[in-house]
């Protein structure tokens, strides 16, 4: 996961409230939020990111894609009245009145360095680098924590018997956020051991594609360097053009 930081640059909370907002400032109803423990006023359709950057807050690291794809914005709330820490990221989730807001700026996480080519796609292999798995009290808080909705438990169960394969499967759609880490007792990193098991079943259990092999071939005896040579003297329109008109021998979804 990417190293995260938050700027906070905010103006005076005070100068935020009230019922009137600038002329450039969407208008809608305003609610308020805590964030950082200042109450602010912001539009009720914003998420936490833009809501956060709405009263003057800069994101300069725990920010990405801004799309739910990259992991780095996880953050942490509480609803008012509700004595559940909530998790969730922070460019998906749109306020509520008196929510609670904190941005998290960096998840402390072990990643083993191996080779993978040395490893057996065998529990030992998790084992041997992740002795940890076999805390896991199953308590199902990294699941209910995950904002892809995996069943990190569940993944964590099959390595523990050794279904690498199962446990790849299952935990496909893992972000990395770092939020499952975060809740875990046992404390774990549950995407990191994932990740292993994931490498593991890419590299031994799955079955060999034949035309990636071919391509590699190809690739190794130059059969596509004159191509690409032309491919590097044409211009960002050329390129997006060709790119756009391609064939596929494939169904894009
Ligand atoms: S498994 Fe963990 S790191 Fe992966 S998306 Fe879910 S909470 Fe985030
Ligand atoms: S939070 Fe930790 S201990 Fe609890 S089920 Fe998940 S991996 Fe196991
Ligand atoms: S910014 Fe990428 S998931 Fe939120």
């Amino acid at each position: 996961m990417d190293e995260k930081e938050v700027e906070v640059k905010a103006p005076e909370p005070e100068a935020q409230a009230g019922p009137a907002y600038p002329d450039d400032k969407p208008k809608e109803n305003l609610i308020p939020v805590f964030i950082y423990g200042k109450r602010f006023f912001v539009p009720e359709s914003f998420t936490i990111i833009t809501a956060m950057e709405y009263v003057g807050f800069q994101f300069k690291k725990a920010i990405g894609c801004r799309e739910g794809f990259c992991g780095a914005c996880a953050t942490i709330y509480r609803l008012e009245g509700d004595y559940k820490l909530r998790t969730g990221l922070a460019c998906q989730t749109v306020v509520e009145p008196n929510m609670y807001l904190v941005q998290i700026p960096f998840t402390p996480a072990v990643k083993a360095v191996y080779d993978i080519s040395k490893l057996k796609p065998e529990l030992a292999s998790i084992q041997r680098y992740y002795p940890e798995v076999f805390r896991c009290v199953a308590c199902n808080s990294c699941t209910k924590a995950c904002p892809q909705e995996i069943e990190v438990m569940d993944y964590i169960q099959e390595i523990k018997r050794g279904n690498l394969a199962k446990a790849a499967d299952l935990s496909f759609d893992c972000i990395m956020c770092g939020l499952c880490a975060v809740r875990c007792p046992a404390e774990m990193v549950q995407y990191n051991i994932a990740l292993l098991a994931r490498r593991l079943t890419g590299r031994y259990l799955l079955p060999r594609s034949a035309h990636l092999a071919e391509r590699l071939a190809e690739q190794k005896e130059g059969r596509y360097e004159k191509e690409i040579e032309k491919l590097k003297g044409l211009s960002r329109e050329e390129l997006t053009k060709r790119y756009t008109e391609r064939d596929l021998d494939f169904k894009v979804f």
